[in-house]
C-alpha cells in the first residue's frame, strides 16, 4: 500500500499556553513495499507523524491517505510502539497475541493459524505461546510484540525505534526479520541509529522542528548529510568512508554495509 501525506500539520494543545506545533506542512509520498526511514533529533516530530499515519490521532491540518483511504488502525495500518513489551498484560503470550485478532472478528481456528504462521515467519518457536510474557527476555518479547502487529496483516507497518534497548543479537534478528518481510508490506522505520536506517531503508526523510529538511534515496541522503555542518546525520561508517574518499582512496563513500566497505578498502590498498 502506498501513503500520500499532504500539507500535514499537527498542533498539540491548541489555544493553550502549552500550544506546540509538532508537524509543519509535511509532504511525503511513500511507495508500496518500500522501507522508508524516518530520522530526526529528539522532539522533531517522528512519533507524532507515526501516530497520525497509524490513525491514532487526527491531524489538525492536511491529510494522509493509504491507497486513497484514511488510515484505520488494525485494518490498513499497524504500529509497533517504542518499548512495546510494556503493553503485555495477559497470563500467557498466546492470550496477549490473540486478543487483537479475536477483536477483529476472526474465529479461534483462524487466530491459531495466524499466530502460528506469523511466529514461523519471524522464527520464534511456538513453545513460547504458553509462557508468561513476564518470564521472557526482552529480545524475545520485542519480537513477539512485532509478531502481534504483523499477525493483523497490515498493508502499512510503522516501527518506532524497534531496536532500541535490545542486545546486539536481538537487534540483528529484528533487522533480519524486517528485511525478510519488506517488499510485501510498506514499512516506516523510525530510529536514532543512522547506520541501521541507511542499511534497511530505500528512501528516507529527515525531520527537524516538525519540518522535512531532507527527503530522497539513501545515496542522496548520505550526500546531503556529508554536506551538513558537523555531519551529525552521517552514520559512523559513512564518516569513515567519506574521510578515506577525501584522502584519495578509491572507495565509494555511499557504501552502507560493513563487509562491502572492508572489501573496497582492501582493494584500494592493493592498488597503491
Ligand atoms: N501528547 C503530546 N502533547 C503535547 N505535546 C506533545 C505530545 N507529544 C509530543 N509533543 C510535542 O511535540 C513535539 C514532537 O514530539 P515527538 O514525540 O513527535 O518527537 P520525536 O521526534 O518522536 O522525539 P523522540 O526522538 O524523543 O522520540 C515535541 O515538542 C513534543 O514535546
Ligand atoms: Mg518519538
Amino acid at each position: 500500500m502506498s501513503i500520500e501525506i499532504r500539507h500535514l500539520t499537527h498542533i498539540y494543545d491548541v489555544g493553550t499556553l502549552g500550544e506546540t506545533k509538532a508537524l509543519d506542512k509535511i509532504d511525503l509520498t511513500i511507495k508500496k513495499g518500500n522501507v522508508f526511514g524516518l530520522v530526526g533529533g529528539i522532539g522533531s516530530g517522528k512519533s507524532t507523524l507515526a501516530s497520525l499515519i497509524a490513525g491514532l490521532e487526527k491531524p489538525t491540518g492536511g491529510r494522509i491517505t493509504i491507497d486513497g483511504e484514511p488510515p484505520c488502525p488494525g485494518k490498513n495500518v499497524g504500529i509497533l510502539f517504542q518499548q512495546p513489551e510494556d503493553f503485555f498484560f495477559e497470563k500467557t503470550l498466546f492470550r496477549d497475541m490473540a486478543s487483537g485478532l479475536l477483536h477483529s472478528g476472526l474465529t479461534e481456528d483462524e487466530v491459531d493459524e495466524r499466530i502460528h504462521s506469523t511466529l514461523d515467519l519471524i522464527g520464534l518457536g511456538r513453545q513460547i505461546l504458553d509462557q508468561s510474557p513476564f518470564h521472557l527476555n526482552r529480545g524475545t518479547l520485542r519480537l513477539a510484540a512485532f509478531a502481534s502487529v504483523l499477525a493483523m496483516r497490515p498493508g502499512v507497518l510503522i516501527l518506532d525505534e524497534p531496536t532500541a534497548s535490545l542486545d546486539p543479537k536481538s537487534r540483528k534478528r529484528m533487522l533480519e526479520v524486517i528485511e525478510h518481510i519488506s517488499g510485501d508490506i510498506t514499512i516506516i522505520y523510525i530510529s536514532h541509529r543512522l547506520q541501521e536506517v541507511v542499511a534497511v531503508s530505500e528512501h528516507l526523510a529527515v525531520l527537524d522542528g516538525g519540518k522535512v529538511t531532507f527527503k530522497g534515496t539513501v545515496p542522496g541522503y548520505l550526500d546531503w548529510a556529508a554536506g551538513q555542518d558537523g555531519g551529525e546525520y552521517l552514520p559512523v561508517l559513512s564518516q569513515v568512508m567519506y574521510r578515506l574518499y577525501g584522502l584519495g582512496f578509491d572507495v565509494d563513500p555511499d557504501v552502507t554495509c560493513l563487509d562491502d566497505a572492508v572489501e573496497q578498502i582492501r582493494q584500494s590498498l592493493e592498488k597503491t
